[in-house]
């Protein structure tokens, strides 16, 4: 970029445009401002732009469209919409078309100017940084991912975190939903405050209402004294709810007060508690499904699925393989304190072909298991066990079942703090079984 940032605005409405026109220019910018989308589409052939702002609602074209035509031109401005309050479905909608960022009506035009400036800061950082490497940004919160399909959830989580809506995380095991959650927190305002897990799946049905709410003393057996709830502790910050298709119907009334109203009763408790708790949910399942199929609220279901963020199994993103696992090989050597080693080429090759119904956790653990075996300079397929040659030839069925082993057995050790024999405990299984289990050969 050379000289003044160059910004295009969007809106039809004189009383908004005029106005605005003249602030970003005296910040600056080089504006163009224009009324329809027809415009804004005939002024990107014909120039660049740094940033497009764009009203979503337009005579015409409206702003979606304007979107659309943007990605099919191959305009790389970066788009922030305004939309009208109410309308963050249409808002999700710009966002998945590419759209950088919101602002929501009214809204200060002082907001508007910090928004572009910060775009065009990273604009100019990315373009500093650009040239050593011929790849896009890969990293993100601590996720690697250079796939179209991540970078679409990146924008996501920074889009979201600004806000305070309720959101839910669908996707496949092990495609990374928890990182989802964790990055959504550590970027929004609530990031200095808890941010309380809980799983829903791990939970026995008849302690869920009181683990969710607290107990007052007495309430049932065995509650000697007052017990705050995972919402109590939540409260300032974020309160996760991972599998939450797997809550049982009952507390699930309970759960649709406390987010729509921000109160509830302690069980066995009069005394109404207000907390201020950002939601965020996972979900392995289509909730829309178990909604149909009568095992879950439909209300709830609606309250929950403001924002839907879905994270893609890895075979969707097959461009994030190879940069997966190579991040895992640097991560997990430098944690076992082995020199750091590349993969070798017929390795990149197999895990190329390789299916990974696990998703991105069944591709941490192959590389974990390569890591403690190898001993030479380079991986190489045999470190990863594996002489299967390309995808499914395992058997779908016990791949599965293996990915859900692996899975719990995973949760375990968290949960019981890296402690094997706890986590053995946990699992209902001898130390020696877990033994084999975490060392055998991977599908
Ligand atoms: N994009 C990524 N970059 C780096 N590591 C990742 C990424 N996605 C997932 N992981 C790692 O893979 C493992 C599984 O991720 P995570 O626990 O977030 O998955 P999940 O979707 O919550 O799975 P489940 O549904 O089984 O609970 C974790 O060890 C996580 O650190
Ligand atoms: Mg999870």
């Amino acid at each position: 970029m050379s000289g003044r940032p160059k910004v295009l605005l969007v809106d039809d409405e004189p009383l908004m445009r005029i106005p605005l026109e003249d602030r970003l220019r005296s910040t600056g910018y080089d504006v163009l401002a224009v009324a329809t989308g027809e415009e804004a589409l005939a002024a990107m052939h014909d120039g660049r732009f740094d940033v497009v702002v764009v009203d979503l609602k337009l005579p015409g074209i409206d702003g979606l469209e304007v979107l659309r035509g943007m990605k099919r031109g191959g305009c790389d401005a970066d788009a922030i919409v305004i939309t009208a309050y109410g309308t963050i479905g249409a808002a999700v909608e710009a966002m998945k078309l590419g759209a950088r960022d919101f602002l929501t009506k009214p809204f200060e035009t002082a907001a508007l100017l910090s928004t572009i400036d910060r775009y065009l800061q990273v604009r100019a950082a990315s373009r500093e940084s650009a040239p050593s490497h011929d790849e896009p940004s890969q990293q993100t919160h601590g996720m690697v991912g250079r796939s179209a399909a991540m970078q679409r959830v990146f924008r996501l989580i920074d889009a979201v975190a600004r806000t305070n809506a309720t959101i839910i995380i669908q996707g496949e095991t092990g495609t990374g939903k928890e990182l989802v959650a964790n990055a959504i927190h550590a970027r929004s305002q609530r990031r200095d405050q808890p941010l309380i897990k809980v799983n829903c799946a791990a939970m026995p049905e008849a302690l869920v209402e009181s683990e969710l709410f607290g107990a007052e003393r007495g309430a049932f057996t065995g509650a000697d004294r007052r017990r705050k709830g995972r919402f109590e502790l939540a409260h300032g910050g974020t309160l996760f709810l991972d599998e939450i298709d797997e809550m049982p119907l009952l507390p699930q009334a309970k759960v649709l007060r406390a987010i729509q109203e921000g109160e509830f009763e302690r069980l066995g408790g009069a005394e109404t508690i207000r907390v201020d708790v950002r939601l965020i949910a996972a979900t392995k399942v289509d909730l829309r499904k178990k909604v149909e199929a009568g095992g879950f609220r439909e209300d709830l279901f609606y309250r929950l699925n403001v924002l839907p963020i879905e994270v893609p199994p890895l075979r969707a993103r097959e461009d994030d393989v190879i940069a997966l696992a190579e991040h895992f090989l640097a991560t997990l050597c430098a944690e076992f304190g082995r020199a750091p080693k590349p993969l070798a080429p017929s390795t990149v090759a197999w895990l190329r072909a390789h299916s990974f119904p696990g998703n991105v956790r069944e591709l941490k653990n192959l590389i974990a298991r390569a890591v403690t075996l190898c001993d030479g300079d380079s991986v190489r397929v045999e470190h990863l066990g594996g002489s299967q040659p390309g995808p499914g030839s395992s058997g779908d069925l016990a791949a599965a079942r293996r990915a859900a082993e692996d899975r719990r057995i995973e949760q375990a050790l968290e949960a019981a703090g890296g402690n094997k024999t706890l986590a053995a405990q946990m699992l209902g299984i001898s130390r020696k079984t877990l033994w084999e289990k975490l060392t055998r050969k991977p599908r």
